[in-house]
Order: C-alpha cells, then sequence, then structure tokens
C-alpha cells in the first residue's frame, strides 16, 4: 500500500511545534476572557442551509464548500467559518444580550492549498450579538490589535471600511453596477459572467483587470445614509480616542456577503500578499434576521491561527516565542526496579511536570533523553541510592554536580531548587 499522508491542504501539528498553538490560544483566551467573552463550541459540520445565507455569490460557499450526504440522507457541510453557526446557535438557544463569544477551531474551505491557504485551517474569533452601538465595534477592533501587541507582531496594518446598510446599499450597489456593467469588457470573464448577481464581489477580485476596471468605481462611503455616516464616525473617533492607528480602504468589500456597516481586516505586511490577511471582520446585522431570527444587530471577527504563526515566524523567527519547556525533571533510573515508575507517580501528585524513560535503557541514554526533554533537573536512581533511600539531584541547565537528597525529602528538594532557578 501506498505510504499514507495527510490530504492536500491539511497538516499535522506535533507535539514540540503545538506549543506555539497552545501559546497563541492561551493569549488570545486571556485577552477575550478579559473583556467579557465566554468560550463557545459548535458542531464541526452544520445542516447546509446555515450557511448559505453566507454567500450564495461567494467563493466560499458556491466553489468551497465541503458539503455531503450522510448516511440518514441529510445535506450537511463541514463549516467553511463560524459566524453562521454562532448565529444557528443563537437562535437556537437564545441566550440573553448582548451575547460575547469567542471560539477556537477548524474550518474547511476547498482552496488551491499553498502556504497560508489551507483546506483545513483554525480559527480564533469573537461574535457579539445584541448591540448597535458603535462602541462595541471599536471593542472587537481593538481587541484584535491588542493580541498583535501581546504576541509582539509590530508589521500589521489595520484596514476599515464601511458598507452602508439596507438603506443605503441598494442605491450604491445599481451606481457600482450601472458604473460596472459601462466596463463589463475589461472584467474577468467570473466577473464578466456574475457581474449582476453582486456587483460588490468586482471589487474583491484581485485579478488586474477587474482592479483597473474597478479603480475610479464609486466607493461606498461616499453614499452611506446619514445614520451609517454616523456610526462610521463614531468608529473612527472611538478608534481614534484609543490610539488604534487605522487606514480607511474604501474598497474592502471581504469575502463574505453577511456584512453591514463596518468592515476591517488585519493585513500583516511581513506576508506575502497573496495570504497577508490575518485576519478580518466586521458587522453583521442583517445575518440573524435572515436565518429567521429577530432583527438582532451583531459584529465580530476571526482570525487565521496559521497565518498569526506564519507572521510571528516572518518578524522574529528565533525569537523562542512560546518554546516552553516541557517537563520540570526527568527521572534517570538504572537501578533495575521501579523507582522512576514510583519517583515519577509521586513528582507529579504533587503537581510538578516529570518524565522519564522506558526500557531500561543505558545511563548514557537516559542522560541523553534527560537533555532533550528540557527539564531544569534530573532525578537519579543507581543501585546505591536505591540502597541507601537517597536520589541524586543535578540540575542540568547549569554545570553544577550532582548532590545526594534523602528519597523521603526529594519532592520538597526539587520544589526549592525549580524556585531558585526558575524564579
Ligand atoms: P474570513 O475573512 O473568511 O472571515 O476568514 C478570516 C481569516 O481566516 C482570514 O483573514 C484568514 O486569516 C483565515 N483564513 C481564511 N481562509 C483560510 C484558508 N483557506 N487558509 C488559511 N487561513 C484562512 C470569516 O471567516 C468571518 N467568519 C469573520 C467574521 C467573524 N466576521 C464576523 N465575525
Amino acid at each position: 500500500m501506498a505510504e499514507l499522508r495527510t490530504p492536500p491542504g491539511t497538516f499535522d501539528v506535533l507535539p514540540g511545534e503545538s506549543r506555539r498553538w497552545e501559546a497563541l490560544l492561551g493569549t488570545f483566551r486571556k485577552m477575550v476572557d478579559g473583556a467579557g467573552y465566554g468560550l463557545l463550541i459548535t458542531p464541526t459540520f452544520e445542516d447546509v442551509r446555515v450557511f448559505s445565507r453566507v454567500g450564495a455569490s461567494t467563493d466560499v460557499v458556491r466553489k468551497e464548500m465541503y458539503d455531503f450526504d450522510d448516511k440518514g440522507g441529510r445535506h450537511l457541510a463541514l463549516r467553511p467559518e463560524v459566524t453562521a453557526s454562532a448565529v444557528r446557535a443563537f437562535l437556537q438557544h437564545r441566550p440573553s444580550l448582548p451575547w460575547k463569544a469567542w471560539y477556537a477551531g477548524s474550518n474547511f474551505r476547498y482552496e488551491r492549498a499553498q502556504s497560508g491557504r489551507y483546506r483545513e485551517f483554525h480559527q480564533l474569533g469573537v461574535e457579539a450579538m445584541g448591540s448597535a452601538d458603535p462602541d462595541l465595534d471599536v471593542e472587537v477592533v481593538a481587541l484584535g490589535m491588542e493580541l498583535w501587541a501581546a504576541l509582539g507582531i509590530s508589521r500589521v496594518d489595520l484596514l476599515v471600511n464601511s458598507l452602508g446598510d439596507g438603506v443605503c446599499r441598494p442605491g450604491y450597489r445599481a451606481l457600482l453596477l450601472e458604473y460596472l456593467a459601462g466596463r463589463r469588457d475589461e472584467l474577468c470573464e467570473e466577473h464578466r459572467d456574475r457581474l449582476e448577481e453582486n456587483p460588490l464581489r468586482v471589487l474583491d477580485c484581485k485579478r488586474p483587470s477587474c482592479l483597473a476596471a474597478a479603480a475610479g468605481a464609486p466607493r461606498q462611503i461616499d453614499h452611506l445614509c446619514a445614520a451609517c455616516g454616523a456610526h462610521f464616525d463614531r468608529v473612527l473617533a472611538g478608534l481614534d480616542a484609543l490610539g488604534v492607528a487605522y487606514r480607511v480602504e474604501t474598497a474592502l468589500v471581504r469575502g463574505l456577503d453577511y456584512y453591514t456597516r463596518t468592515t476591517f481586516e488585519y493585513v500583516g505586511t511581513a506576508l506575502t500578499s497573496a495570504q497577508n490577511a490575518l485576519g478580518g471582520g466586521g458587522r453583521y446585522d442583517g445575518l440573524v434576521s435572515a436565518m429567521g431570527g429577530p432583527d438582532t444587530p451583531a459584529v465580530g471577527f476571526a482570525l487565521g491561527m496559521e497565518r498569526v504563526l506564519l507572521a510571528l515566524d516572518a518578524e522574529a523567527p528565533d525569537d523562542g516565542w512560546a518554546r516552553a519547556r516541557t517537563v520540570d525533571v526527568f527521572v534517570v533510573d538504572f537501578s533495575g526496579g521501579t523507582g522512576a515508575r514510583d519517583l515519577t507517580a509521586r513528582l507529579r501528585a504533587a503537581g510538578l511536570r516529570a518524565d522519564r524513560s522506558f526500557d531500561g535503557r543505558s545511563p548514557k541514554a537516559q542522560f541523553k533523553a534527560a537533555d532533550r526533554s528540557g527539564a531544569t533537573l534530573a532525578l537519579i536512581l543507581g543501585p546505591d541510592e536505591v540502597a541507601s533511600a537517597t536520589v541524586g539531584i543535578k540540575t542540568l541547565t547549569s554545570d553544577t554536580a550532582q548532590e545526594t537528597v534523602a528519597l523521603d525529602d526529594v519532592v520538597g528538594e526539587v520544589g526549592r531548587r525549580l524556585e531558585s532557578v526558575l524564579g
């Protein structure tokens, strides 16, 4: 049988490398927890109709969704994003408002796989439902910026735009359509054929022909109704007040159809342009009602974990970020007995992180394993130590001699040493 490997666009994260993922998740969790967001866990697959409102005219839904009939004949889809699932969960459980949720998990899109673009990728995100207050937009946008600061990512541009709402968007859409219809021949083939369906998609097209055709197109921010204009002004004033730097990018429409008013994107300028969106989001004031619920304004964002880690690599490849030690103590046992089994159990019961070798390996091999483990201390059990109910103790992170402690005192001594070494 041919060697089995991960499917295209997917990857493994092995122990070691995964510590960076844990650290990213931990930093994010601390931040959103501190702002009153609670963890939301939803299924990885949903009724396909959950996602149909996300954007019938978008690639994400039209071309990239992993949908299938299950054995019971239900038409399901692996989620391509979490916002629609969060709205479905909101409608199903009707929590009290405002509802502030965060999430972390896999999403699936049948994309052309390349570095920074995968078929299974992982997002961290927040969704806040039940308030139209522009301060909530500011809170959400600023949370992402806080994360970059906490991670030490400095090369991020924040792009913001307003896409208007049900009052002013239709008029703008008609203007844009008229403008682009006059340049239909210049558009890429896909958008030439699908122009009427959603002319805003042309603004999201990166093909040079569409970029050129849309260069002088009317801009939504010049056609906002009074309420949307006031909302956008309040958002920008809020970002100014918090010292969050941004650039208004009038062509930012994002790749999903549900956005209203504020949209934004965090662009990692250390990454190559095709995959440099570290994350993005915006308001989706119409999605809850479009999915059959009451009028419920909402705003959120999602970040691509893979892209954030790539940005960290690009900015500080050798900073050792999040590469913490695996264990505190490594037990080296060449007494031939059960010492390692019992001592590691005692250490772990005392809350210490402890590991050991197995299979009766030579002292040399065990010391090598101890070094490789990154442990601060080694505890050594040879025949002499077992006979005298003692343990050898050695600090691996400095060049100090091995000392001997009584077996009964060893857990306390390990604690004291770790404190003095690690502070
Ligand atoms: P999105 O822009 O489709 O928005 O995805 C958010 C982020 O997920 C992107 O900026 C990117 O970092 C990452 N991402 C997307 N596709 C891929 C891929 N194929 N491979 C690697 N990373 C990827 C959303 O998903 C919205 N649900 C965001 C949102 C939340 N809007 C409101 N609330």
